[in-house]
């Protein structure tokens, strides 16, 4: 990877030389997407001073805003939004759910993470999944993971913050009570669920009133949801694991409140309050690798984001300059190869032996590289050895010559295509004045979670144990196992340049979060893109398929040059809603959302 400075459409009039990167003025900035329609205040870029912030939504980043403005710091702002987003984006996060965290440290100077996933009941096996429809296993108790994310707000605060919890929450609770203006988002997603919302009885009461789903600019509002978090800030997170709100969870799990006369087949669930009692958020190293004069800091195992954007990177600098169609060509197929290395290799590392060090280092990212040739490889590409011992390319296999990969110990599943992905799942971005920067993923897996509401409390279950793979499989790295962690894509990103944060990024999408990720890097620090644009730009993601799913717009500007070097894509309408933000130079900061995307994100600076 190169590094350029802003160029093109977007040159500014006068280039500033910041930290060693060219920056746009603020008169520079693009103009993206149609404001029509757009809730007044919410805007996808704003630059300015002291802190800033950068989600989905313009209710959670205004919570992260006031804690930012009353002197709490990046992590305060990030636990205030994230409970927020379980008020507003309730179908993507909320505090039965999980995520995970990579933070800067102004003060200690370093990265760290915390890892909120959730994970299999004790009870599961690696055959439980095992000839359940997929469809049939997305709506059950079956597939709810022990939730995470209330045990990483407290470790998160108690170990990076300065508020207890019960004050983090406060900004989630008014909204809860006073209500949020429902946008065409929110009342699409409940459409999309309604089919199996109605099946529950908690949840048509609470996201269908009247038997149908809220109307744009109604007012949604959540007193139950409210009162749980209310109820979560006096007794503390103990309430959850082990204590009565746990109990009604593992009820609920256990017998889901089925609508009488529905016809849906739903499978109780294994947990217990063993489960809960037993559940820890733990602080890891977060996964690193320099390439080019940055660093870049994402998330280890469980999740496999930091480890294949980590990989894909490598194997881009190995590659070295690039044109536009060349560039492009070697980022779908950098992709392909760290997918097969990641279906191979990667998952809850308690359970399985990651080999993260090859992964990352320069000599497998050299290795794979040779495997990238002038037109797109045969698919399925083969996983790779990295074990510490690399061919120089002459020696290594030519691309294209990946032969059976069963015959090299492959398992079915790691040569399977990846199923299509879905929108599910947030990420938001915080810096406050002193530096300290979050770039947080949260998550109750698809959209809607499992679709069952706990009764009386607000809160949908997330479905994640849905990310184990369901097999047979034997050898695969991802199948579930009592208290393992399902494999993850999520892959919030902060990046260094001399020490000191250049960026931060990540996005929804299941296993499209890695590549939108490492395609935005691309934009920005490849392709020469303000930030901005990097984030709007059209994407496509190659998961090691035969054919790239992509945006219409990709495939119209780049698909008839990328296909005469054999590639094939597979349109979908968006993939990704990223937020990111970058440090400009001078104290100043700029915090970007989709312009368009998911109904765009919302931006803000404490001083503009
Ligand atoms: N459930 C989305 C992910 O963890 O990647």
């Amino acid at each position: 990877m190169r590094i350029k400075g802003h160029q093109g459409a977007l040159a500014p009039l006068a280039l500033i030389l910041v930290t060693g990167l060219v920056s746009p003025p603020a008169h520079a900035l693009p103009e993206l997407g149609p404001k029509v329609g757009r809730e007044p205040g919410k805007v996808p870029v704003a630059e300015g001073y002291g802190g800033a912030v950068a989600t989905v939504d313009l209710d959670a980043s205004r919570a992260a805003l006031k804690i930012l403005r009353q002197g709490g710091n990046a992590m305060d702002a990030a636990v205030a939004a994230a409970a927020t987003l379980g008020v507003t984006e309730p179908y993507s996060a909320g505090l039965a759910g999980g995520g995970f965290i990579v933070y800067y440290d102004a003060r200690r100077k370093g990265v760290f993470t915390i890892d909120g996933r959730e994970t299999a009941p004790r009870a599961m096996t690696a055959t439980s999944f095992e000839g359940i429809p997929f469809a049939e296993a997305v709506t059950s108790g079956l597939s709810a993971g022990v939730p995470g994310s209330v045990a990483q707000w407290d470790l998160a605060l108690r170990r990076f913050g300065t508020l207890p919890l019960r004050q983090a929450l406060g900004p989630a609770i008014e909204v809860a009570e006073r209500g949020f203006v429902v946008d065409q988002t929110f009342r699409d997603q409940t459409a999309d669920n309604a089919d199996r919302f109605k099946d529950f009885t908690s949840t048509s009461r609470l996201y269908l009133p009247g038997g149908q789903p809220p109307a744009v600019g109604s007012t949604f509002r959540n007193p139950d949801l409210a009162a749980t978090y209310r109820e979560l800030g006096r007794r503390g997170p103990s309430w959850l694991y082990g204590g009565t709100l746990g109990a009604e969870l593992v009820a609920t799990v256990k017998r889901p409140p089925v609508t009488t006369g529905s016809s849906r087949v739903v499978r109780p669930g294994l947990m217990e309050l063993s489960d809960l009692r037993a559940y820890r958020a733990l602080e890891r190293p977060p996964t690193h690798v320099s390439v080019k004069g940055l660093d870049v800091y994402g998330m280890a195992p469980p999740s496999s984001g930091g480890s294949t954007v980590g990989e894909a990177l490598g194997i881009l600098a190995a590659l070295g300059e690039d044109g536009e169609t060349t560039g492009l060509h070697r980022y779908l197929e950098a992709s392909r190869l760290a997918f097969a290395d990641r279906n191979a290799f990667v998952g809850d590392p308690a359970y399985v032996d990651v080999p993260l060090e090859g992964l990352l280092s320069e000599g497998f990212a050299k290795e794979r590289a040779c495997l990238v040739g002038p037109v797109a490889m045969p698919n399925p590409a083969a996983p790779g050895s990295p074990d510490g011992t690399y061919e120089p390319c002459s020696a290594a296999s030519p691309a294209g010559a990946s032969g059976d990969l069963r015959d090299k110990g492959v398992t079915e599943q790691a040569v399977q295509e990846e199923k299509p992905e879905g929108p599910e799942t947030t990420h938001l971005v915080v810096t406050d004045r002193w530096g300290d920067v979050v770039a947080y993923n949260i998550t109750i897996e698809q959209t809607g979670g499992n679709g069952i509401v706990v009764p009386g409390r607000g809160f949908l279950l997330n479905n994640q144990l849905t990310d184990f793979t369901f097999g047979p499989a034997p050898g695969d790295p991802n199948l579930p196992a009592p208290g393992k962690r399902p494999r993850s894509s999520m892959a919030p990103t902060i990046v260094l340049k001399d020490g000191r944060p250049l960026l931060a990024v990540g996005s929804p999408g299941g296993a499209t979060i890695i590549t939108t990720v490492l395609q935005i890097l691309v934009n920005r620090f490849d392709r020469g893109m303000a930030l901005p644009e990097a984030l709007a730009a059209p994407r496509a993601s190659q998961r090691n398929a035969a054919a790239t799913q992509a945006e219409p717009a990709f495939i119209d500007r780049y698909g008839t040059a990328l296909a005469a070097l054999g590639h094939a894509f597979t349109s979908t309408p968006e993939i990704g809603a990223a937020t990111g933000l970058e440090f400009l130079g001078r104290g100043r900061v700029q915090a970007v959302a989709e312009p368009v995307r998911r109904g765009g994100g919302s931006a803000l600076v404490v001083s503009p």
